[in-house]
């Protein structure tokens, strides 16, 4: 489903080397966590599989394309693959709802289905009631909440999480990472999670360990 091929990123005009000959798989439907030490590159090599940055050389593969142009890519992003940001990168001046639905319009997909969709998934990570406020007024939770909300309107077959807990307290990190897994499980979906907390790796099905820009166990 994700396959990475010594893969290599540098910021800076490669004064800043962060990912340093990467490769790894991650089978349809596997759940894998991706952890390591703040600044290994946990976040960078998400940016690369969601095509958010490019890599400096290497191979990322998405169900066993590489995309060649940019028309191409953002159309396979757009539908293959939800992001749960590490800040939830909502926009705050937007409801909730209003939020959810940037992807929806992003692939021309249609409005009345993906109300429907809203509320199913609203209703399971429970924000049905607060998805017409601003995002301003919500709670971290709530946010979170929403942001996954938003990662899975146009049901996309891979989802990766950038610490989709981390700013939040013990009882809501339970709370979003159970959900975070029961919808990715009940969907069939492939997870692809980085994240400090060695007890949430553990309940994936495999755990990757990262250490300065390179994949060590
Ligand atoms: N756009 C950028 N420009 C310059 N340096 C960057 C950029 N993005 C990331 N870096 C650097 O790359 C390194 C890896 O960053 P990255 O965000 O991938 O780490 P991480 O493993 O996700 O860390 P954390 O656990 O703190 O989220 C860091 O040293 C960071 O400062
Ligand atoms: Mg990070």
């Amino acid at each position: 489903m994700i396959e990475i091929n010594d893969v290599w990123k540098s910021f800076d005009d490669g004064k800043i080397a962060v990912l340093k000959g990467v490769s790894m798989q991650v089978a349809a439907g596997e759940l894998l966590a991706l952890c390591g030490t703040s600044g290994c590159g946990k976040s960078t090599l998400l940016s690369l599989i969601a095509g958010l940055e490019d890599c400096d050389r290497g191979i990322v593969k998405i169900d066993g394309r590489e995309w060649k142009t940019e028309k191409e890519k953002v159309a396979l992003l757009r539908k293959e693959i939800g992001f749960v940001f590490q800040l939830h990168h909502l926009m705050p001046d937007l409801t909730l709802a209003e939020n959810c639905m940037v992807p929806v319009i992003a692939v021309g997909g249609s409005m009345a289905m993906a109300k429907q969709r809203m509320s199913e998934l609203a209703e399971m990570t429970g924000v049905a009631h607060r998805l017409d406020r601003s995002v301003r007024e919500l709670s971290g939770g709530e946010r979170q909440r929403g942001a996954l909300v938003r990662a899975l309107m146009n049901d996309p077959r891979i989802l990766l999480a950038d610490e989709p807990t981390g700013a939040l307290d013990e009882a809501n990190r339970e709370i979003v990472f159970n959900l975070l897994l029961d919808l990715v499980k009940k969907g069939g979906k492939t997870l692809v999670m980085a994240t400090h907390d060695r007890a949430m790796a553990d309940r994936c099905d495999r755990v990757l360990q990262m250490r300065d820009g390179r994949i060590v166990m």
